[in-house]
């Protein structure tokens, strides 16, 4: 007597799926290291102990938690270095500042201290005493110290001198706090702390520790005049301690691609305004012009003047100007000219190529190089420090649980399609106790894919973050114009 079932072929395929699933997305067990609970068990006896560190300011009440289950006779707490305390001292009153704790259960042999000092820094130990024998748990209690003031190692306590194309590393340093501080690196406000490295070392036994922050970082001349600045986070400050100081970034003057200007009435005046950049200030300016880029012959210091044209230069701060060419009676053999402004300072000369042009614009769209130029304002402000967008984790799946639901899908859909033909055929008999209990554990593949996900989008963040940075150079006008005439491209560029 034949007993096929469609559904249990079905339940089969899924119950092996699940398996193969559960342990390619086996998850270690979750490692919360605030809460270990050392349950040392000896037949009916127990201590309840969270052997975890407090950390624990000056002056605030520190909850001393050792719990029993079972007889004992007395327990007390030691100080390493100091003499026993009788818990049943301290709930007789004997022991000034301390005090039996408000809930005695799962906490017998609990005490309180009202207001910590430093002296009670250390490691406490709560010891049991049972017929025979005893039992204890152990943990640090960390009194805190305040951090000395963060102190930025750099030459001149001023300003900072960075050149633009240098990693330059820059050290803050806290002499001594307990425990060690947090430190971290803004750069105006944006967080750049992931350039930074923390090294802690401990300036005695008794947990002070030592913080220098290294920060490497290339600054780039629109970082220029910015506050760097170095905060340091401790439980004994409210708010944060600071120590910052403004940046000098010094940089040749900044290339860009070529500039096209459109739309000029012959007839009238017109002013070409070019802006570029550069810290220190140029040493040497002048408009250029002539037949083609290689062939320039004219040249005009700026400020100055000479035929129809005359130049000036306005200084817009923070190492930018910008640098007018001002045309009289603009004619047509104007548009037919090529012209530069040459800017030369401490670091270097760049040249910027500048097209005048009677035409009308070309429309937004066909200018690629143009987009490129105007972007790179708009990448900014999204890149840099890692942002974990909650919503972004939610809607994104890792390639890995994408597989994994493919593959299921694939083999559920096998199975059906096995079953089915099995049961058209005939092919197969199950007995009515082969019962199979298939089972998947949805709450654990979650989890598993959460955890997936997020690593995938920290990596994707990550990668994001660098590219970004990339374009940002890019974008700040790293553009060569090495061909003849670079027609096309010349003409996409309006204003650089
Ligand atoms: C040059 O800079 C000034 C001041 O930031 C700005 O107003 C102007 O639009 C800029 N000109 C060009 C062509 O980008």
């Amino acid at each position: 007597m034949c007993e096929c079932s469609f559904v249990r072929v079905a339940c089969v395929a899924l119950a092996l799926a699940a398996a193969s699933l559960a342990q390619e997305y086996s998850v270690d067990e979750p490692n919360n290291r605030d809460v270990v609970f050392n349950g040392v068990q000896s037949s009916d006896v127990s201590l309840i102990f969270d052997d975890a560190d407090i950390i624990v300011n000056p002056g605030e009440r520190l909850d001393l938690n050792c719990g029993f289950q079972g007889q004992y006779r007395h327990c007390i707490w030691e100080l390493e270095g100091a003499k026993p305390i009788q818990v049943q001292d301290v709930y007789d009153n004997v022991h000034p500042g301390m005090s039996k704790p408000e809930v005695p259960e799962g906490n017998e042999c609990g005490i309180v201290i009202n207001s910590v000092s430093t002296e009670q820094h250390g490691k406490w130990t709560c010891r049991v005493f049972i017929t025979g024998n005893s039992l204890e748990g152990s943990k640090k209690v960390i009194v805190t110290v305040k951090p000395t003031y963060p102190i930025l190692e750099v030459d001149n306590s001023q300003l900072l001198e960075v050149t633009s194309d240098a990693e330059t590393p820059v050290k803050c340093v806290v002499a001594a706090a307990r425990p060690a501080v947090g430190i971290r690196w803004f750069l105006g406000d944006k967080d750049v702390t992931v350039m930074a490295e923390t090294e802690e070392t401990p300036t005695d036994n008794e947990g002070m520790y030592k913080s220098i922050s290294t920060l490497r970082r290339t600054f780039e001349p629109m970082e220029n005049g910015m506050m760097l600045v170095c905060s340091v986070s401790h439980k004994t400050l409210t708010v944060p301690e600071n120590a910052s100081i403004p940046l000098n970034v010094v940089f040749k003057p900044v290339e860009k691609p070529v500039s096209t200007y459109y739309q000029i009435r012959p007839g009238s005046d017109y002013e070409v305004k070019l802006n570029f950049s550069a810290n220190p200030p140029p040493t040497r300016k002048e408009w250029r012009y002539g037949d083609t880029f290689q062939n320039i012959a004219v040249s005009i210091e700026i400020p100055g003047a000479k035929d129809r044209y005359e130049t000036y230069i306005e200084e817009l701060g923070n190492g930018m100007y910008t640098a007018t060419l001002r045309i009289a009676g603009f004619k047509e053999e104007d548009a037919n000219q090529r012209y530069m402004l040459v800017v030369q300072n401490d670091l270097g000369e760049t040249s910027y190529k500048v097209r005048l042009s009677m035409d009308d614009a070309p429309k937004d769209g066909d200018s690629e190089t143009r987009d490129h130029d105007k972007n790179p304002s708009t990448e900014y402000s999204v890149s840099e420090g890692i942002v974990f967008d909650d919503d972004t984790m939610s809607n994104t799946l890792s390639g890995g649980a994408v597989a994994g639901i493919v593959i299921v899908v694939l083999i559920i859909v096998t199975a059906v399609a096995a079953a089915g033909y099995a049961r058209y055929r005939q092919m197969f008999c199950f007995a009515p106790r082969a019962e199979s209990k298939a089972y998947i554990g949805d709450a654990e593949r979650n989890e598993t894919d959460n955890g997936t996900a997020n690593d995938a989008v920290k990596a994707s963040t990550d990668h994001v973050n660098g590219k970004t940075d990339g374009t940002v150079a890019n974008g700040n006008g790293n553009v060569e114009q090495t061909q003849v005439e670079e027609i096309n491209n010349e003409k996409k560029n309006t204003d650089v």
